[in-house]
């Protein structure tokens, strides 16, 4: 797969573990930053790793922050993102399996990096389960993003 990741501030340590992690994965990494500890805004490396997923440059992307709650709260903005933000792996399991989710969010200051590991590890094995009622209700979410789609 090829994996946008981006991070601020608050997430760039373990931003700094999960790329060769994923590499290490055999995944092909785009890197939009931070690229230093120094204080930035999330939303500035929310919007680009969103960009390339929704463009279909990217099949997934990875957001980490302090909380993860910043970057997950700006990729919801995107039209056609849906993010999870996820600190155990039952959760890693049901967003795709349920959600289809197309973009994680972790808390480096939550987790440490043997969970946010193996919670990408099963976030990215994943398959969304196609059934019924799941298709259903993401069609709902959709219908929700396009009535305000345009809206300021
Ligand atoms: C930065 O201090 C922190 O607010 C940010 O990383 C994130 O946790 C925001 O949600």
């Amino acid at each position: 797969m090829k994996i946008a990741i981006g991070a601020d501030h608050g997430g760039y340590s373990l931003k700094e573990v999960v790329v060769p992690f994923l590499q290490t994965l055999g995944h092909e990494v785009v890197d939009v930053g931070c690229t230093c500890d120094q204080s930035v805004d999330y939303p500035d490396y929310a919007l680009p790793v969103c960009d390339l997923v929704t463009s279909g440059k990217a099949d997934r992307g990875i957001l980490i922050c302090g909380t993860g709650i910043g970057m997950s709260i700006a990729a919801n903005k995107v039209r056609g993102i849906r993010c999870a933000l996820v600190h155990d792996l039952f959760s890693a399991q049901a967003t795709r399996d349920h959600n289809d989710t197309n973009v994680l969010a972790l808390g480096e200051r939550i987790i440490g990096p043997g969970v946010a590991q193996e919670i990408i590890r099963i976030w990215i094995e994943t398959p969304f389960s196609k059934g019924e009622r799941h298709v259903g209700r993401l069609n709902k979410v959709k219908q929700i993003e396009e009535k305000y789609a345009g809206q300021s």
